[in-house]
């Protein structure tokens, strides 16, 4: 048998806060245009696995948007969501420029896209590296076709205890 000891120092906790809206017109001008934007691009995604179309789109620190959208395989682990997409096509086409906001949308024949969706744990690991590399928080809008919007203001929320490059 063995004992386990605890030699507790203190009880913590990890909290964060982000806001939710409504709907898209409770935002204010620029987020309200990202997010259709983001709404729109689903229709780039190439997914007929799934029938699970993920469309992102990034303002970054220089004005230029990047949009992503999920690719699929008929070997479905090759498959990429829309977030690392759009990742790799950021930093390809304006290397070191900083992601300001990223709105993240989807849409399916199968299910109502009427509720915010956040990203698989693969891309917030990706997500984060990129806000640490850029040494800027990114914003996430979240939300479907239609329906409630939550906006998170940095990467760092999504993914605590990271494993980031200070380890
Ligand atoms: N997917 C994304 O593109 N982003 C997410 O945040 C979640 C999931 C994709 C992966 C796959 O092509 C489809 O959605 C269903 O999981």
């Amino acid at each position: 048998m063995y004992l386990i000891q605890s030699n507790k120092m203190a009880d913590n906790k990890f909290e964060f806060s982000y806001s939710a809206f409504n709907d898209s017109s409770e935002l204010n001008e620029a987020d309200a245009r990202l997010l259709d934007e983001a709404r729109k691009v689903t229709e780039d995604a190439y997914a007929p696995y799934s029938n699970f179309h993920v469309g992102a789109i990034a303002i970054l620190e220089n004005g230029q948007k990047v949009a992503g959208t999920n690719q699929e395989n008929a070997s479905y682990p090759v498959g990429i969501c829309a977030e690392r997409v759009l990742l790799g096509s950021a930093a390809t086409l304006f290397p070191n420029v900083a992601i300001k906001t990223i709105a993240i949308s989807y849409n399916s024949k199968e299910v109502k896209s009427d509720h915010p969706i956040s990203p698989c744990g693969m891309c917030r690991q990706a997500l984060l590296e990129y806000e640490t590399r850029t040494e800027k928080p990114i914003r996430i809008i979240l939300s479907g076709q239609e329906g409630k919007v939550f906006i998170i203001n940095t990467v760092k929320y999504l993914l605590p205890f990271a494993f980031t490059k200070a380890n």
